[in-house]
């Protein structure tokens, strides 16, 4: 029986989920969004590319969740996204709005799916979609260190001239400017890039890492990426599929991992059928533990809002 994905929210990442799954053949999917005919026809269009694509999975469209039934992972990206000069955190309180209702959706049909958080500020709605869903903590995982991660790896690639594959790196923390790419860790081909790229260009390239959702922002306007973070997301959809076991920086919940209690902070884990397997806690350094905790503190700051607002 064919793998089945309810991707709820049919904007212009859920909809780049949904041409992924479907061109990989990955599983049957499902598109939802409360806006009428928008995911039925966004549904009936990726539908009709199989021929020439070449994929035979189901693709439908529906403003309700009777559809979704059974579905084995769910991923959300409904809700608004960043205008400029809006911060990511700017959009708390309407799209926690927005998760809850679309969480609560998803457990009443799908009750031992696993959830993969996209909506923003992604590290609260992680926080938002567990509490709603009552679900294990391995089955609630957000994307955002993926994305983070393979922005910064383009950067280095560009820099140096390489190919963008064999760049090894991981981008951990929150989803916001406070995220903390690994220097120490970052490699091309196990060459360490403190030996190829002059210190001031390291730091040029991590500051664009951090800055890299707004790099974006500031020229859409109207709205923010969307091709490398459905990428981002189905890289994590598939390695759960398959059983692929991918390590991979995922915002996962954290009980006393790096010291931090209670919060989904990106960090890396193994991504396999049950969901978030393994979570690998690193020997950090000073410094490195001092950024991971200033960027927790930020995810705090978030979580401290919704739940003073009775979230
Ligand atoms: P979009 O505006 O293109 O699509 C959002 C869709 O959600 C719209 O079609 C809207 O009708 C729908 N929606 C609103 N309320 C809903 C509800 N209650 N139920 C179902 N659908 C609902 O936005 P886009 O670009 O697809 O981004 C979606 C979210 O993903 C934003 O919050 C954005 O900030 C976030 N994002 C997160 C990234 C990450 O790294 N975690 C990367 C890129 C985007
Ligand atoms: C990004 O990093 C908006 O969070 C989104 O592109």
């Amino acid at each position: 029986m064919r793998k089945k994905v309810t991707v709820v929210g049919a904007g212009n990442v859920g909809a780049s989920c949904a041409l992924r799954i479907a061109n990989k053949e990955l599983a049957d999917v499902v598109l939802v969004d409360i806006m009428e005919g928008v995911p039925q026809g966004k549904a009936l269009d990726l539908l009709e590319s199989g021929p020439i694509e070449g994929y035979d999975v189901s693709v439908t469209g529906a403003n309700d969740y009777t559809t979704t039934e059974n579905s084995d992972v769910v991923v959300i990206t409904a809700g608004f996204p960043r205008k400029p000069g809006m911060t990511r955190d700017d959009l708390l309180m309407a799209n926690f709005e927005i998760v809850k209702a679309a969480t609560e959706g998803v457990v009443k049909y799908s009750p031992n799916a696993i959830i993969v958080v996209v909506t923003n500020p992604l590290d609260a709605m992680c926080y938002t979609a567990h509490v709603v869903s009552k679900f294990p903590k391995n089955r609630v995982i957000g994307m955002a260190g993926v994305l983070d991660t393979a922005r910064y790896r383009t950067f280095i690639a560009e820099e140096l001239n390489v190919s963008m594959e064999n760049v090894t790196a991981m981008v951990l923390g929150g989803h916001g400017d406070t995220m903390v790419p690994l220097v120490r860790l970052t490699s091309v081909s196990g060459i360490p890039i403190t030996e190829l790229i002059p210190q001031d260009r390291i730091d040029a390239i991590v500051k664009r890492t951090r800055e890299g959702g707004a790099e974006i922002v500031k020229y859409l306007k109207t709205g923010s990426a969307f091709y490398a973070p459905s990428a981002a997301t189905v890289e994590m959809v598939e390695s759960i599929l398959k059983d692929k076991k991918k390590v991979l920086p995922c915002a996962a919940l954290l009980e006393g991992e790096y010291g931090i209690n209670g919060l989904f902070v990106g960090v890396p884990c193994k991504l396999g059928a049950s969901g978030i397997e393994k979570i690998y806690e690193l020997q950090l350094s000073e410094a490195e533990t001092a950024e991971l905790n200033r960027s927790a503190a930020a995810v705090q700051e978030l979580v401290d809002v919704l739940k003073s607002k009775g979230a």
